[in-house]
Formats: C-alpha cells, structure tokens, sequence
C-alpha cells in the first residue's frame, strides 16, 4: 500500500450496498495514512485521516492544490463534529438536523484538534454528512474524520465519474473507489455559521431559500455576488485564475433562453470566420440551433445542468475546438450553484446577451492552460 509501483487500486462498488471487504481495505489504507477517492453525491471527493498531517500533506501535492485553500472535513453523523468544535450553535445544530446527510459543508469554529494543515491555518474548520452509502461506509471504517476536496487536480472540472477521477489522479493516489456518477454533480453549498447570521460561502445543492426556512436571515458573501449576480465586463484583466477550466477558453453568455441562442449563433460565426473551431454547451433541444459541435449539458431545469456540467467540459478535451461557447443559466434557486461554477469557468469572460457586448477578440480572452 504505497505508491512506490505507481499503482492506483481501481474497485467498483455498489452505490447503495458496497462490499464490506472493499471497503475495510479502503479505511486500511486510509488509516495507514494513503489515499482514496470515493463517491458522494456532489462530486467525487479525495479522501485522506484529517488527523494526520502528512496524509492531509499528500492531498495537497496530489492536486497541485495551494495550502492555503482549506479542506472540507467529512463525516458520519454530527456526534463527531462535537469532538472538534467548542459547541455547535443553534442554527447549526438545526440546519445539520434538516439537511444531513446532504449537500450542506458548515464552518464553525475549531477547537484545535483538527491539524492547521486542513483548515489552511485558519481556526474555522469545515464540516459536511455526505449523502452517500460508500462515502458514509468509509468514513465509519476509517473510525476517524477524513479530509477531502473535490478528486481533480487543481483548477480542473470537479469529477462526477471514477473515470475522470482516474484520468487525473492514477498514480498518485492508493484507491479509486468507483459507485457510479454523482447523482447532484456540482459541490456542497459551503456556509459560514461562525457569525449570527449564516453567510454562503459557495452555492451549491442546498439554496440559500431553504437555509432560509431553517435559520431566518442569510446572507450571501460579496466576492460571490461579484462572481455571479452582478454584469461582469466581456473581459476581467484581474483574473487570471481559473477554477474548473476546460481545455479551451470559455466565453459564457448570459440572458433570457431566446436572445442566449441568437447572441451565441451571432458569436459562433464570428468565431468561425476567424478560422477557429467553435465548439458549444447547450441544454437539451438547442442543438438544432448551432450548426457547430455540441456538448449538451441538461435540460431547461438548472438541476440537470448541474449533473451533467463537469462531464460536459471534459468532454470538450480532445475535440479540438479553439473555444466553447455556454449557455448560461438564471442565478436563481440551484441556479446559483451552476452560474456560480459557470462564470469560474469563464474566468471572466461573460457576456449579456443582446446588450451590444464587446466581443472578446481571440487573443484577449484569459485563458490560462495547465
Ligand atoms: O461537495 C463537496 O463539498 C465536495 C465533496 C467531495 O464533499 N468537496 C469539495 O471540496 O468541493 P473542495 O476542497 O473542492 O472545496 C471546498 C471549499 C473550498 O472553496 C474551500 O475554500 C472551502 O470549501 N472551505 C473549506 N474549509 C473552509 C474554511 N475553514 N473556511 C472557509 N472556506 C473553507
Ligand atoms: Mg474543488
């Protein structure tokens, strides 16, 4: 159970009912301070003993993850968040009761037995019940909690397959534990519960309509609402990082579904006549539109796009096209979530539909390529 052989263990489990046998061999490995990537319903998470820091260590040179991002702590059920933490308020305490196991991560303040390693230095630490049979088997086999951000490598598309979680990580990690794709597809809502009135740090399955029902007041964090509810410039010089990149620029066009298609179309062909390969993520139904290559994320429904999202930028690598085209989706409800990963994968590059947008010329669009 190293790496020195470079191999990756890869076993197939069931989602509902995964084999005992595998799974006590995968808490081995997680105990002996190895890697292994799992199932949960968002994405596929990169699991490690959030105790021992050189395992958490190894997370962070698998991804090619900065240290200062910190890690999401997984666990089975909230009786061990009570180890880690000094109390749990209230409305934590309601929230953990309404909505795990599920798509929820809280922050609240540690009580310093989770090693800095995992929090980044920071004295919150992160803590999510994922809603997954394998998941929930490992972390109890481990007996300890387990570490894990999204099994990509840094700046990539989150995995929803073991598939892609091999692509990125064979070699580098003990054990790929494959339960089939996630079924929600975009990552936990992450909500700052260290303060009187919770603040989301990140949409994701959980809206902040349904925090709301729990807690009263929620707010939403400012750098989010620049990201995603506010009109972006076509072009952001600032930001040259991106989170879920795809393998080609991304220019992201947002509006009603009507003038999304005509301004696309419009954008395509500039594109095109330029000598580029266009490629487009489009919903269910719009591929008649666009006589280019389609990648179709979901339907009309934000929660379909969600699922199919991550895949679909993959799926873009290997096609050749010199840019991809989205359509966006209303910030609205799960809607949130999937604009939110959009405009990070646009890394700036977005544009309202039908507002005489500047187009972005092939050379200034930022990009960068790993
Ligand atoms: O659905 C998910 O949350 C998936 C699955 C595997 O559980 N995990 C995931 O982890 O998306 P990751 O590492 O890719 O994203 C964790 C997010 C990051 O944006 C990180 O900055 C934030 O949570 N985070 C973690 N701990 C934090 C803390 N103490 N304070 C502020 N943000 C924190
Ligand atoms: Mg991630």
């Amino acid at each position: 159970m190293s790496l020195d052989d470079q191999k990756t263990f890869f076993w197939k489990v069931d989602a509902i009912c995964p084999d005992p046998e595998i799974i006590r061999q995968a808490g081995l490995i997680l105990r002996r301070g190895g890697l292994v990537a799992f199932p949960t319903e968002t994405v596929y998470g990169l699991g490690a003993n959030a105790l021992d820091v050189s395992a958490v260590e190894r997370i962070f040179t698998a991804k090619g993850r900065p240290q200062d991002n910190p890690l999401i702590v997984h666990v089975s059920g909230i009786a061990p968040v009570y180890e880690y933490t000094f109390a749990i308020p209230q409305k934590a305490r309601l929230l953990m009761e309404k909505f795990w196991p599920g798509p929820l991560t809280l922050i609240l303040r540690g009580n310093g037995r989770i090693p800095g390693m995992v929090s980044g230095g920071l004295p919150d630490v992160a803590f999510r019940m994922p809603d997954h049979a394998v998941a929930l088997a490992l972390i109890q086999e481990a007996g300890v909690p387990v570490a894990a951000p999204s099994a990509n490598l840094s700046g990539r598309p989150s995995t929803t397959t073991a598939g892609h979680v091999l692509a990125d990580m064979d070699g580098r990690i003990e054990a790929i534990l494959d339960g089939g794709a996630s079924g929600m597809g975009v990552e936990s809502t992450v909500l700052d519960m260290t303060g009187d009135i919770p603040v989301v740090l990140r949409p994701g399955g959980i809206t902040p309509s349904q925090i709301r029902t729990v807690t009263g007041a929620v707010t939403l964090d400012k750098t989010l609402l620049d990201n995603v509810a506010t009109p972006t410039r076509p072009r952001s010089p600032g930001m040259k990082y991106r989170h879920y990149a795809p393998s080609a620029p991304l220019v992201l066009v947002e509006g009603s579904p009507d003038m999304i298609v005509r301004e696309i179309i419009k954008l395509a062909g500039y594109y095109a006549h330029m000598g580029k390969k266009v490629g487009i993520l489009c919903r269910d139904g719009h591929q008649d539109h666009y006589p280019y290559l389609t990648i179709v994320a979901g339907g009309e429904d934000p929660a379909s796009v969600a699922v199919l999202l991550f895949s679909a930028l993959r799926l873009f690598e290997g096609t050749g096209v010199d840019i991809i085209l989205a359509e966006g989706v209303e910030a609205r409800g799960m809607g949130l979530a999937v604009a939110n990963r959009l405009r990070r994968a646009a890394g700036g590059n977005v544009i309202k539909a039908g507002q005489n947008p500047v187009i972005p010329t092939f050379s200034n669009i930022e990009y960068r390529k790993e």
